[in-house]
């Protein structure tokens, strides 16, 4: 019997309960300083549903390697076996501690696509640059200083520098770029964890206020991104960073030879997928979890690449006393 192919359209739908659930089975932890037991809750809801589904899913980015992970590792098979195979990216939750001290833009985050679809990222950091649609290609680059960026995404917008807005996480690494950024007079929403979300806030800047994202975060959660900004528009830029032999051997255990390359969105994920990212905590693209007495309420984000759609999904859950 021949595989079927895959349903982009049939399996979009199964693909917001799967981070739906994921972000329910978070709500109890939000806010509770727990990221561990957060984290567990999401990963345990996520992969009950993922095995739900008609599909012979493999994980290629997940919760880590098969000896860190004991749940939706690098290459574990999910799904009912029946059904096409896919390749799937996921981040059960995303910003642990974003839920553990209830700060904005936690998301439940997956993403699938036919097989060998998306890059198989070792569990590396990765240097990012992304904006959102509407620019020339390549208008800014990995190699530019972070001001040349600035300046050149400013005059491709036909604004002054100080119109734009760049987000970058707040980490010691990024003190040098932060300060040549603020020389160039534009602003800066620094956020603390997140990236996933900090990338897709540039898809829409009118929404968001983000112009340009930079600076290294997971690669795990650049192919994420990837796989989000290819369903809203935008460009993103990934080279992988290694700090020792180690991840270089993570690396090469990944098939990945060439270990300078820049990545672009569509070499990070090659064809065409599908998207879903529930909100946790409330942010600028998904307002978080809504809590009444005897519902929890939620919003996702499901998106097709295909065809550009976008659908936000409100799901009001009865939860039992
Ligand atoms: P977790 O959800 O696993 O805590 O990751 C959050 C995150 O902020 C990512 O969004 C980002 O890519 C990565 O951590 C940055 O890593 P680091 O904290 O080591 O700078």
């Amino acid at each position: 019997m021949s595989t079927p192919d895959f349903n982009d359209r049939m399996l979009s739908l199964g693909l917001a309960r799967v981070a739906e659930q994921a972000a329910i089975a978070s709500a109890d932890w939000v806010g509770r300083g727990d990221e561990k037991s957060a984290d567990q809750a999401a990963v345990n809801a996520m992969r009950e549903q993922l095995n739900k589904l008609d599909i012979k899913g493999t994980v290629v980015i997940g919760e880590g390697e098969r000896d860190e992970a004991p749940m939706l590792y690098i290459g574990e098979e999910v799904g009912s076996g029946n059904g096409p195979g896919v390749d799937i990216a996921l981040d059960p939750l995303e910003g642990t501690t974003l839920t553990a001290k209830d700060m904005p833009n936690a998301l439940t985050v997956i993403a699938m696509g036919p097989r060998g679809s998306m890059l198989h990222a070792p569990d590396v950091y990765m240097e990012k640059l992304a904006i959102g649609p509407g620019y020339p290609v390549d208008v800014v680059t990995l190699d530019m200083a972070p001001a040349e960026r600035v300046a050149a995404l400013a005059k491709a917008r036909g604004a002054a520098p100080r119109d734009i807005t760049v987000c970058i996480l707040e980490r010691p690494r990024h003190e040098s770029m932060i300060a040549e950024v603020r020389e160039t007079g534009a602003s800066i929403r620094l956020i603390t964890d997140g990236d996933v979300a900090g990338v897709m806030h540039c898809a829409e800047p009118q929404v968001t206020g983000i112009d340009m994202y930079m600076g290294s975060g997971g690669a795990p959660e650049g192919v994420l991104a990837a796989a989000a900004l290819k369903c809203m528009g935008g460009q993103m830029w990934g080279r992988l960073l290694f700090r020792n032999d180690d991840e270089k051997g993570r690396a090469a255990k990944a098939g990945i030879t060439d270990l300078d390359k820049v990545y672009t969105r569509d070499e990070m994920v090659t064809d065409n997928v599908i998207f879903a990212a529930t909100g946790v905590t409330g942010g600028s693209l998904l307002p978080g979890i809504k809590r009444e007495v005897g519902w929890l309420t939620t919003e996702t984000l499901l998106m097709r690449s295909k065809t550009g759609s976008v659908r936000r999904m409100t799901y009001r859950n009865p939860v039992k006393a």
